[in-house]
């Protein structure tokens, strides 16, 4: 703790009165910087999902990130960048480097304009200057909405407009395996969309082609004449730190809005529980600066605890499936968390691919984003673990901020399990009813009873929907909208998602936003989307169609609404099987029963379930007999 006007250490007492929660957190918390201290630790009421963290306190995550770490380790590497091209020359970046880069990037922002609290949108690809950019962000108070580069031009015109951010930060090009994505077209396309944006600072990572437009100013050149230093601008922590885009159960995605405070002593501190980093370790997580696990694990949390990170452009299977494995060789990677999708795709290639790595520098491994079937526990186990690296296999949401279910470190881990919640986190199963679930066995809603700093605080322009969303379905309760239960050692086991939210290769996408983008062709009447068990991404896309005139093309419509979901949403949310029906089962009052349609989409009948609600039950007889097989 440092006052804020003589910069001197000063912890303060502690002011009678807390409950032991509060005093827990906050000796967590009294492991950062923080400019002033806080009045209180905990407000607000939690039920309501209005908890308040550390009101009155101020601080700024780059000082803890970056300056607290130079007067011991300046010269420990931050960042170890790994390109897409193997034989590419990689940049590692030690913590001075990576501070005066970060204050360079945020002299230039200020110099665009850009001031505390201001929105500003970051397309990029896993670059350097995308961690940079993050961090140059959080120095100057600005909040960052980071877009995953696979989304599509829409999406990011979409992410932009709902925060209202008037500076852009991109590329060129992606670099993605064999591929180059052309980033510069994708934002010129968004941008058509977005008025209000005003500069775009351009990192001109390709080769030279036509002039920038008006709107785009080159970073290259603006960083190389900005000044290294720029002093960090405090904010409160209640104060956003970041939004970021997720997919709900309706069409619209919602912006997470996350406050600088809890969210920085969260994943500081579940960084630390799960992984239980020591000094001199290389630690590598592989998710994308997009989602929430590149915010928390692949940026903050680690940066938090002065550790050093691997980050890599490319993709695992580019270009050998062994990619992944001798980056973890090269860099001598200590702990490495990944997706199962990623794990299940580098098991198809085969045993051989694995079996002579050495691998010898892993001590821990980790799982995140969708269940982590057994047989991938198994083959991660067996051929990268060696049979000795336990595996973490981690629960958690872009809402939590950060991991709160996981296996404790040094403890248990059991196949298919994603552990016990993190100490001071509580969380229960709990029936339709509102009934807590004890009995082993018994699968529930995988809810919350109480708060913890990492919670989201809001859905940006949309508080209502927040509070409805996770505080309203189970009074007293955080609702994650997943299922889950728990074996006799009150283990939990994760079986997915009970609402129309679906996880393909680990990401989420929304029913709803498929079935928009599917109905924008011009042929289509109706649609209807679920997700059914695919090998390698866990769960793929299945589309009912319901169109407006025949079409006797049905492969080449297929190929135009597959096209048009990408144009949409991004390449991830593509449909993996089309089938065009005559009708969709709907309920008098008119409600599409997805839950049939799951039924029949994984090649199963629907004896047993109530049909009596439909109004014409010939349409599930019509849809069983052209279910689409596995290709
Ligand atoms: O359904 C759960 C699944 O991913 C959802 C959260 O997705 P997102 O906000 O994109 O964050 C992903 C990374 C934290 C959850 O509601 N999920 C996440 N981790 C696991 C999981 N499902 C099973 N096992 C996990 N370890």
């Amino acid at each position: 703790m440092r006052d804020e006007k003589s910069g001197k250490r000063s912890v303060g007492k502690m002011p009678k009165g807390r409950t032991k929660l509060e005093r827990a957190w906050e000796s967590r918390a009294e492991l950062f910087l923080w400019a002033k201290k806080w009045r209180t630790v905990l407000s607000g009421s939690f039920v309501r999902g209005t908890t308040r963290w550390f009101s009155g306190a101020r601080l700024n995550i780059t000082e803890n990130c970056l300056d607290r770490h130079l007067p011991l380790q300046s010269d420990k590497v931050a960042i170890y960048w790994e390109p897409n091209d193997p034989d590419g020359k990689g940049i590692s970046l030690t913590y001075g480097e990576l501070s005066r880069a970060v204050g360079r990037m945020a002299n230039v922002l200020l110099s665009q304009g850009v001031k505390k609290g201001d929105f500003v949108c970051i397309y990029l690809p896993m670059i350097p200057e995308a961690a940079i950019a993050m961090l140059a962000c959080a120095r100057i108070g600005a909040v960052h909405n980071f877009v995953f580069g696979g989304f599509s031009a829409k999406s990011l015109s979409d992410r932009i407009n709902d925060c209202g951010a008037r500076v852009l930060i991109t590329c060129d090009v992606s670099l993605r395996g064999p591929k180059k994505i052309d980033f510069r077209v994708l934002a010129e396309q968004a941008l058509a969309e977005c008025p209000k944006v005003k500069k775009v600072l351009f990192v001109e990572n390709g080769t030279k082609r036509k002039p920038l437009p008006s709107l785009f100013v080159s970073l290259n050149k603006e960083l190389a004449k900005a000044s290294p230093i720029c002093a960090p601008t405090l904010i409160g922590a209640e104060d956003p730190l970041f939004v970021l885009y997720t997919s709900g159960s309706t069409g619209r995605t919602k912006g997470l809005l996350h406050a600088a405070g809890g969210y920085m002593v969260y994943a500081g501190y579940s960084f630390n529980e799960v992984f239980n980093y020591q000094p001199k370790e290389v630690y590598w997580c592989t998710a994308d600066m997009g989602w929430i696990t590149g915010h928390t694990y692949s940026l903050y949390g680690p940066l938090l605890a002065g550790a050093t990170v691997v980050m890599f452009e490319g993709v695992p299977t580019y270009p050998t499936p062994k990619r992944y494995w001798e980056i973890i060789e090269k860099y001598r990677v200590n702990i490495f968390y990944t997706a199962p999708t990623v794990i299940r795709a580098l098991a198809a290639f085969g045993p051989d691919q694995v079996k002579k790595l050495k691998l010898k520098s892993l001590r821990l491994l980790g799982s995140v984003g969708e269940p982590l079937n057994q047989e991938a526990w198994h083959w991660y186990h067996h051929y990268i673990g060696k049979g000795r690296c336990p595996i973490v296999d981690t629960w958690w949401q872009t809402e939590t901020g950060g991991i709160l279910i996981s296996p404790p470190s040094g403890g248990l881990t059991k196949p298919g399990s994603v552990g016990l919640p993190l100490p001071l986190i509580d969380t229960a199963i709990v029936d339709s009813n509102g009934k807590e679930v004890r009995k082993a066995g018994v699968s529930g809603y995988l809810c919350v009873k109480g708060p913890w700093p990492g919670l989201a605080k809001t859905i940006l322009n949309d508080s209502a929907r927040f509070v409805k969303g996770y505080f309203s379905k189970i009074k007293g309760y955080y609702f994650s909208g997943d299922a889950a239960w728990r074996d006799s050692d009150g283990y939990y086991f994760v079986s997915g998602r009970v609402d129309d939210v679906m996880n393909v290769s680990g990401q989420r996408i929304g029913s709803a936003e498929v079935e928009n983008a599917l109905c924008l062709h011009p042929d289509v009447a109706e649609a209807s989307v679920v997700s059914y068990r695919h090998e390698i991404k866990g769960e793929g896309i299945y589309a009912f169609i319901v169109l407006k005139r025949d079409r006797l093309d049905a492969d080449l419509l297929r190929e135009e609404l597959v096209v048009a979901v990408a144009r949409s949403i991004g390449p991830t949310a593509k449909p993996g099987k089309i089938q065009i029906v005559t009708g969709l089962p709907k309920t008098r009052s008119g409600k599409i029963m997805r839950r049939l349609l799951r039924r029949l989409a994984a090649g199963e009948s629907c004896v047993g379930e109530d049909l009596s609600t439909l109004t014409d039950q010939n349409v599930i007889v019509d849809i069983a007999k052209g279910i689409v097989g596995e290709k």
